[in-house]
């Protein structure tokens, strides 16, 4: 890989639509953490922890995941976590990022929704006014949680309704259908959240297709699996349903076997909207232009298809269309300005 094509991917401006910040807890953040809040962890150095990062399966990821969450305690803990993530997504030149956090994961541990919320909000805002990087907040339900818990989720945080853009669905997928959760989505549709789900990582095509028929989702997050079912490929494309994929995330929990097998560019010549993103990139081994570069090597992608997918980003915002067309454009001045380098 030239050097040049890497630079090029750090400097190009882009979205991150698929973030999820306690899967941005590095392993020295999550010691810091454990000794602050007096903790105890099932890995004895950074090291080690670094080294059960070897996941067989999303299941294998998550009982880690949700292990390494239980350091998150106090406001300035969830501070601290998204301020570290913001700052590395504003030194690659992310502009603008809506990531996910699980309520419930701390809910459930006796941290009350506001503690969490209010050291996310507090560090996205810090953010957007030091490095200008913009922000939209998405809540995910737990799909392997009950519905009363998801249901309890949504009430509380009508309270912070106007500070939380939209809704998501998350953790254990297989078993665990889109069904479940019609009435939920409908409700946070009707107080004028957006919508999105995880579908088609692990599960089967037909949960990306009812994700869209039932829980009236504007995004879905992986859908990878989409490929085995030629019509909703179609429907895709046709509706401009974009993609937000996760090239390490699908390798490191062996959705796919190797780099080159992933399929990212079928997806692109497909003419689906797909989207390039971290997912948990603490646990997965590389960043937002980590992503990009992986694949950029294993699948032979050059500029103009990491262009095409930082357009696409900014493209399946949330952003109003007028900040879209600027974010574009500016895309279009970086790749111009760096045309012959
Ligand atoms: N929670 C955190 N990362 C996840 C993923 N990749 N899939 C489902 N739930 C998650
Ligand atoms: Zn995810």
């Amino acid at each position: 890989m030239a050097d040049g094509l890497r630079d090029f991917a750090h400097g190009l401006p882009k979205a991150e639509l698929h973030v999820h910040l306690e899967g941005t807890l590095e392993p020295e953040l999550m010691f810091e953490l454990a000794e602050r809040n007096e903790i105890e962890l099932p890995y004895r150095t950074v090291e080690a922890a670094r080294k059960a990062y070897d996941f067989k399966d999303l299941r294998s990821f998550l009982d880690l995941y949700y292990t390494g969450c239980t350091v998150l305690v106090t406001e300035q803990d969830f501070y601290d976590l998204t301020w570290a993530y913001v700052t590395k997504a504003a030194m690659e030149n992310i502009r603008h990022v809506e990531p996910f956090f699980d309520p419930q994961t701390h809910t459930d541990r006796g941290v009350p929704f506001g503690v969490a919320i209010a050291g996310i909000l507090r560090a996205l805002e810090d953010a957007d006014e030091m490095f200008g990087v913009s922000f939209r907040l998405i809540m995910c339900f737990l799909r392997d949680q009950s519905i009363e818990s998801a249901k309890h989720t949504l009430r509380t945080a009508h309270l912070y309704r106007s500070r939380i853009a939209g809704v998501g669905l998350d953790s254990a997928e297989a078993g665990f259908p889109p069904s479940l959760f019609e009435d939920i989505f409908r409700a946070a549709g009707e107080q004028g959240y957006h919508r999105v789900a995880h579908a088609g990582e692990e599960g089967p095509p037909r949960y990306i297709s009812d994700a869209l028929d039932l829980l009236h989702v504007e995004r879905i997050d992986h859908g990878v699996r989409c490929l085995e079912d030629p019509a909703l490929v179609k429907r895709l494309v046709a509706e401009r349903v974009p993609l937000t994929v996760c090239p390490l995330s699908n390798l490191r929990l062996r959705v796919v076997e190797t780099a080159a097998d992933h399929p990212l560019r079928r997806l692109m010549e497909a003419g689906l909207v797909v989207t390039v993103n971290s997912d948990d990139p603490a646990y997965f081994g590389g960043y937002l232009t980590d992503n990009y570069i992986a694949m950029a090597e294993a699948l032979g992608l050059g500029r103009e298809d990491l262009v095409r997918l930082a357009k696409a980003s900014f493209q399946a915002s949330f952003l109003p269309e007028k900040r879209k067309a600027e974010l574009i454009a500016e895309i279009d001045a970086y790749a111009e300005a760096h045309a012959s380098s």
